[in-house]
């Protein structure tokens, strides 16, 4: 039996299966409801401010907080317009542009100057011409910094030594791995140990009918790895999860991994030999893109409520070309796709901050919760949602 039908096969089987099917049916059902204009909107912000749309800043996905020096990282892609291997779309051309890496200086959002934010600069990168970065995340310990990079030429995780005052990022090594088939997000645990999430078991690119089946079936194609840089031969999966998206520590037991096509969160506690045993799962009112956390313990998770208007956006988007003097492909460049952002704990439950469209395409939400600053990007969107509390 081929790989296909064995998995339609598969996906027949659980459909049929009672408590499956009532799974799917809520989580579809979620999909469809939340069609834009067919919600009633929340935003619980005091105040808002869309930034950095000047500075060249767009389809940021990412974005890290180093809240001791008040700046961000965010991992923004503009060629994510004709490339995203994890949606879906492969139509490179010459003019692809590459990612960037941007340093932000967010401590000073209050003054009407124009922000500070520069491009880091690569050293020694050999990939600098084919780098589309997704997940990242940094080991403060080491100033070591993770980055997905979705390169055309395979995706792989680039290790780099960050100089936050010189700006740069100085490349260490690439990893390649056949358990980081479909590498999405990072979660660095010190001393060159990751956990590290593969979105699907059929990557788009290579399957892209099964990748989509995966997706809506919510097959738990998903998996975390670990692996330790010092031993790669020894990485192993350490849970399953339908489209595994972001992850973060709660706590030094705790790891939070979201699901994508589950709409939810699924808690795991940490073993000492890094497996992972499963604790809870948490149902979101949305697709959970990306996750992180603030200094008092709360998990932010920015998402997608609509995955029909997500999916049509990322479709139309090659046609992208702002300056065009064609109407459709400028209109290619809009981003009408809902952003849905919530904060959870175990004292309070599940609390949806912000349903809404005048940011489009909420990916990651983080929080200063000492200066009362919060920032949320946006997969398909220009400059970045700062807002204060
Ligand atoms: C999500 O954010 C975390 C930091 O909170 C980071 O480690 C991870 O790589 C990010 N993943 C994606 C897909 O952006
Ligand atoms: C970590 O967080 C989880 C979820 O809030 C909680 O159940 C657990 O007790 C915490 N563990 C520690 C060691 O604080």
């Amino acid at each position: 039996m081929n790989v296909l039908m064995k998995a339609a096969l598969y996906a027949l089987a659980l459909a049929t299966l009672g408590p499956y099917g009532y799974e799917r049916y809520l989580t579809l059902s979620t999909i469809v409801a939340y069609r834009p204009g067919n919600y009633t909107p929340i935003d619980t912000f005091k105040s808002h401010d869309i930034r950095l749309r000047t500075a060249g800043v767009r389809n940021c996905e990412d974005v890290l907080l180093d809240e001791d020096l008040g700046v961000a990282i965010l991992s923004c892609d503009s060629g994510r317009d004709r490339w995203n291997t994890v949606m879906g779309t492969f139509s490179p051309d010459a003019s692809l542009e590459n990612g960037k890496l941007w340093l932000y200086d967010y401590s000073d959002t209050n003054s009407n100057a124009d922000d500070t934010i520069n491009p880091l600069a690569f050293r020694n990168f050999p990939n600098e011409n084919d780098f589309h970065p997704l997940g990242m995340d940094l080991d403060k310990e080491t100033s070591t910094l993770y980055v997905v990079n979705h390169a055309q030429g395979g995706s792989c995780i680039e290790v780099f030594l960050l100089e936050v005052n010189a700006k740069t990022l100085t490349h260490v090594q690439t990893i390649v791995h056949p358990l980081l088939h479909a590498p999405n997000s990072i979660e660095s645990i010190g001393g060159g140990r990751l956990y590290i999430t593969n979105d699907h078991m059929f990557r788009s690119r290579v399957f892209p009918v099964l990748s989509k089946i995966e997706t809506f079936s919510g097959l738990p194609g998903g998996t975390v790895v670990h692996i330790d840089l010092s031993r790669p031969e020894d990485a192993e999966i350490v849970a399953r999860v339908p489209f595994a998206n972001g992850m973060t520590r709660l706590n030094s037991t705790t790891l939070a991994v979201a699901s994508t096509s589950k709409a939810g969160l699924y808690l795991y506690d940490m073993q000492p030999d890094h497996s992972l045993k499963f604790k809870t799962w948490i149902r979101t009112p949305a697709a959970v893109d990306n996750l992180s956390i603030d200094s008092e313990g709360t998990i932010l998770m920015a998402g997608h409520p609509s995955a029909l208007e997500l999916m049509k956006l990322s479709k139309g988007r090659p046609l992208c070309n702002p300056n065009s003097e064609s109407e459709a492909e400028r209109l290619a460049c809009d981003c009408t796709a809902p952003s849905w952002v919530a904060q959870w704990s175990e004292e309070k439950g599940l609390e949806t901050l912000f349903h809404g469209s005048y940011f489009c395409s909420s990916s990651t939400m983080v929080r200063d919760v000492k200066r009362g600053i919060s920032m949320i990007s946006g997969l398909y969107e220009r400059g970045l949602m700062v807002i204060r509390e």
